[in-house]
C-alpha cells in the first residue's frame, strides 16, 4: 500500500542530504583565511625552529608573560601549547 509514498520520501531525503552537504561545503569554502600570526623569524625566535615543540614552549613565557618584554594582549585566546596555534614555517 504505502510503497509509492515511501519511495517518494526517500527521494526527498536524498535531496535534503545533498543540499546539507553543499551547505557544509560552501561554509568551509568561505571560511576566513587563517589570521593567527606565525612564529617570527628573528633573533628572539630563531632558536625555537630547531627545537621540539614542547621543549620550545617552555621558553615563550620568559618574554610573553604579563610583565615580560612583549606581554600578550588581553584578548589573547587561552595559551596552552603556543606552537599548536602559532605555526612555524621554515
Ligand atoms: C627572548 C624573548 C622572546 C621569547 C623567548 C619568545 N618571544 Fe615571541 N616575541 C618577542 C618579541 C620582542 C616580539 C615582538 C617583536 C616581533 O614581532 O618579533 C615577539 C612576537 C611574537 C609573536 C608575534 C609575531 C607577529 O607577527 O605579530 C608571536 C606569535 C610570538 N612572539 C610567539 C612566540 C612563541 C610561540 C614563543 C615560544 C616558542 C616565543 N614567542 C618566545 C620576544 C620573545
Ligand atoms: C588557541 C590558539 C593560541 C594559542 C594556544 C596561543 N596563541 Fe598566541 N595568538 C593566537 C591568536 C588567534 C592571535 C591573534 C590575536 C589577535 O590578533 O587579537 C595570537 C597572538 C599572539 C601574539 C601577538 C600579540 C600582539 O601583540 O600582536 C603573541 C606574541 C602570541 N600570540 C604569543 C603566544 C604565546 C607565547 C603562546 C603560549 C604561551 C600563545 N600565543 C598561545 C592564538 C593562540
Amino acid at each position: 500500500m504505502g510503497t509509492k509514498s515511501s519511495k517518494g520520501k526517500i527521494w526527498l531525503f536524498n535531496v535534503i542530504f545533498v543540499v546539507v552537504c553543499l551547505g557544509i561545503f560552501l561554509l568551509l569554502w568561505n571560511a576566513p583565511p587563517e589570521t593567527t600570526p606565525r612564529l617570527p623569524h628573528d633573533d628572539n625566535h630563531q632558536p625555537f625552529f630547531a627545537m621540539d615543540k614542547k621543549e620550545a614552549e617552555k621558553f615563550c613565557e620568559n618574554c610573553h608573560q604579563p610583565d615580560g618584554i612583549r606581554p600578550l594582549p588581553e584578548t589573547h585566546p587561552p595559551t596552552y601549547r603556543c606552537l599548536l596555534c602559532h605555526k612555524r614555517d621554515f
